[in-house]
């Protein structure tokens, strides 16, 4: 693996939307770097840009200024060396089984036919614990086990980065957390890179090794971070990223009193 350049570089990168009657500008001029096996965590509050910044990355959405590149050539259409996961429950084919599901992204992508995609759907359903439901349909399962197929199908393309918005927001919080483990637990076997999208900061700190912290719209970057590998720096970090976004909503006349 080589972790000494990087895989995904995200250079000065400005990405507005044109509306019918004004421009909003999402991102502006953010920059970082993911390296092979990383966990790259992109926090910030809501509508600072987080989903644009990964529909960019996705190849959905083209820079206003700046630039993308993966392995060192700019993106400029979607891909299936990028892989997306979505917040949704309903990102599945409902009537598709939850092997059909997978063995279609495969085939749609031309990664594999036949077989050898339902072997490789059947490998990676396994690593979500679902090989017991892998005859199931979508309607007839939780949103957890959802999201596992959803984690699943995008894990099967083997792509070079998962991009995840948000996919764990719409669980309860139990079964978040243990969604979260088990995500950690994937990535010790296979040490993929991914790429993942939270305003949630315990969530950002246990799931990423790496943070950047974005500002409010327009979304700019505030801090990149280390995360935190025992509890008590976990709570360190918690409170500093808080001051963080604290300091940004304090008119700087309130500084001064
Ligand atoms: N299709 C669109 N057309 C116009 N403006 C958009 C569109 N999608 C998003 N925006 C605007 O771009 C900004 C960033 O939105 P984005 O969805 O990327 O934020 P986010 O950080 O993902 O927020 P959240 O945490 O709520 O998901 C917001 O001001 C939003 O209103
Ligand atoms: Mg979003």
């Amino acid at each position: 693996m080589d972790t000494d350049h990087p895989l995904l570089e995200v250079d000065g990168v400005t990405l507005r939307y044109k509306t019918r009657d004004h421009l909003v500008t999402a991102t502006y001029r953010v920059s970082f770097r993911v390296f092979p096996g990383d966990r790259f965590v992109l926090l910030g509050p809501s509508g600072c840009g987080k989903s644009t910044l990964l529909k960019a990355v996705g190849g959905y959405m083209a820079p206003t200024e700046g630039e993308i590149r993966l392995k060192g050539r700019p993106v400029t259409q979607p891909g299936p060396d990028r892989m997306m996961v979505f917040q949704e429950f309903d990102q599945l084919l409902p009537w598709k089984t939850v092997r059909q599901n997978v063995v279609f992204a495969l085939e749609a992508s031309g990664r594999l036919t036949g077989k050898a995609a339902r072997e490789r759907a059947d490998l990676y359903i396994d690593k979500v614990h679902l090989t017991r439901f892998a005859d199931s349909y979508p309607h007839t399962l939780s949103g957890g086990m959802k999201q596992r197929v959803a984690i699943a199908r995008g894990m099967a393309m083997e792509p070079d980065i998962l991009l995840m918005d948000e996919p764990f927001a719409a669980l309860d919080a139990l079964t978040r957390r243990r969604m979260q483990d088990e995500l950690l637990a994937l990535w010790e076997g296979t040490r993929f890179t991914v790429l993942f999208v939270t305003h949630s900061i315990p969530e950002a700190i246990k799931v990423g090794a790496r943070i950047l912290l974005l500002s409010p719209h327009p979304g700019e970057v505030k801090a990149e971070l280390n995360s935190a590998d025992t509890p008590e720096a976990a709570l360190r970090l918690e409170s500093r990223i808080q001051q963080m976004l604290f300091a940004e909503e304090i008119p700087e006349a309130a500084e001064n009193v």
